[in-house]
């Protein structure tokens, strides 16, 4: 298993570039099974999710093709023959994400077999949400043996539109929703939408494919259905997630650094929280400049839908409050269990208590080097950032979780200067 060993101490400096976002690349991926035409993407980035998600379309019966073989963002995807409309308990128990098959392939094929996800480690993560809008739009669906098997009804076969308001705000939800949307006969009106970038961008590639769909970056999607969507092309959001965790790995590092090819516009909650903790940010259109002198001040926040502070920078800026002057509270609103980095930022000397979902941070002036481990993707990164700024050696063990979401993470912050190798 690979490691990540790093000596901190050293501000960062220079360029970074951002990579395609991981959550809005893993549902457009998806959104090839509505056509038997083909999909053209730029921008998509190279992350163990999206090759998992690559090897379960080909399962389903996708070709993908890379017309440049340097370049792994820009690929070619062709789902004219479906040859199964299942994803298996192997699939999905490596990627929750694979739930975004389900409404794709129940529209364009009319039945589909999805294995159940299970728990996860940040949560519980049902799926109630994206059955309960499927069956509002005509699905049968029976959960049998450990799968969601869904149908539509023949003769007419189409899902029917709906009007749907899911009870909470989900992101893989409101995507799987859409998509399913777009094939129905008639109109859906999912309310509550999540109104993340990445649900955004899915949404302007299924227009670019004929979909009829208004009220994009809204709460409030209406989808007329069409009878066919046809190829497109489309390149990948820059990841907001991405660029914010370079932006906290020079809060707690120091230094200055130009976050290139992002997109600043939808950073605002993170950027004002750097800003708060003395972070001086400089913003273009699709870049931001970073420059931290001294020690971070401690900032307080909490986590919900966008566009308030991300869970997904929760840990990160966690990582920053650790070496912070002053006490912080951080209080998490979306997932249940997102606080494991925790118990491993203590062990390289942070002072954090947890009470219910709220974790209470008192700035340490100096951390310093541990073994730790990393237990889900964003607490990967927040440990990274963490022993960029201790002092002496950290090593981060299990960083598959890190290569899940993150495009060559390491190599990144050695161009910026920092001392962090991979260990095999
Ligand atoms: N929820 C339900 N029922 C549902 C759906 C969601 O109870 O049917 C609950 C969840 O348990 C959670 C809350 O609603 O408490 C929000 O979950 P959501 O469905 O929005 O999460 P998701 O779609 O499974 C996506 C991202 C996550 C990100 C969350 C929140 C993808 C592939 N994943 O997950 O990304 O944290 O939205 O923004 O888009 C990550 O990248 O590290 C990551 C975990």
């Amino acid at each position: 298993m690979d490691k990540l060993r790093m000596v901190g101490g050293t501000p960062l400096k220079g360029e970074v570039v951002i990579a395609g976002a991981k959550n809005a690349a893993l549902p457009i991926l998806c959104a090839c099974l509505l056509t038997d035409q083909a999909i053209v993407l730029r921008n998509v980035p190279d992350l163990q999710d999206v090759r998992t998600m690559l090897k379960l379309l080909q399962e389903i019966g996708v070709t993908v093709t890379f017309p440049d073989k340097a370049d792994r963002s820009h690929m070619v995807l062709d789902a004219a023959v479906i040859k199964s409309s299942e994803a298996t308990y192997e699939m999905v128990k490596t990627m929750r994400a694979s739930i975004l098959v389900l409404g794709p392939l129940l529209t364009r094929m009319h039945s589909a077999k999805v294995s159940l996800p299970g728990g996860c480690a940040i949560g519980a993560r049902p799926v109630d949400q994206h059955i309960k809008g499927l069956k509002a739009m005509g699905a049968t669906i029976k959960i049998k043996s450990g799968y969601i098997q869904a149908e539509t009804k023949l003769p007419l076969g189409r899902l029917k539109g709906a009007s749907i308001l899911t009870d909470m705000i989900t992101v893989t939800g409101t995507e799987n929703l859409l998509m399913a949307a777009t094939l129905a006969s008639g109109t859906t009106i999912l309310e509550n939408a999540a109104r993340e970038p990445e649900v955004g961008d899915l949404a302007e590639l299924l227009v670019k494919m004929g979909a009829k769909i208004s009220g994009i970056g809204t709460d409030r999607l209406v989808i007329e259905g069409v009878e066919k969507l046809h190829g497109a092309e489309h390149a990948v959001i820059p990841d907001r997630i991405e660029a914010g965790t370079f932006l906290c790995a020079v809060a707690a590092a120091g230094g200055e650094v130009l976050v290139k090819h992002c997109r600043p516009d939808t950073l605002d909650a993170v950027i004002t929280k750097l800003k708060d903790a003395g972070l001086e940010i400089e913003v273009g259109p699709d870049w931001i400049k970073a420059r931290m002198q001294g020690r971070p001040k401690a900032v307080s926040f909490r986590t919900s839908e966008y566009p308030a502070f991300p869970t997904d920078m929760q840990a990160q800026l966690m990582a920053v409050n650790a070496i912070a002057s002053g006490s912080s509270t951080i209080t998490e609103t979306i997932f249940e269990n997102r606080f494991m980095h925790v118990q491993e930022l203590n062990r390289l000397g942070a002072d954090i208590a947890i009470e219910g979902n709220t974790a209470i941070v008192q700035g340490e002036e100096k951390l310093s080097g541990a073994i730790v481990m990393a237990t889900d993707l964003r607490a990967s990164a927040s440990l990274v950032i963490a022993g960029l700024a201790a002092q002496g050696e950290t090593q981060v063990d299990r960083i598959y979780h890190l290569d899940r979401g993150y495009d060559r993470m390491e190599q990144k912050l050695t161009l910026l200067g920092a001392n962090i190798e991979r260990i095999k």
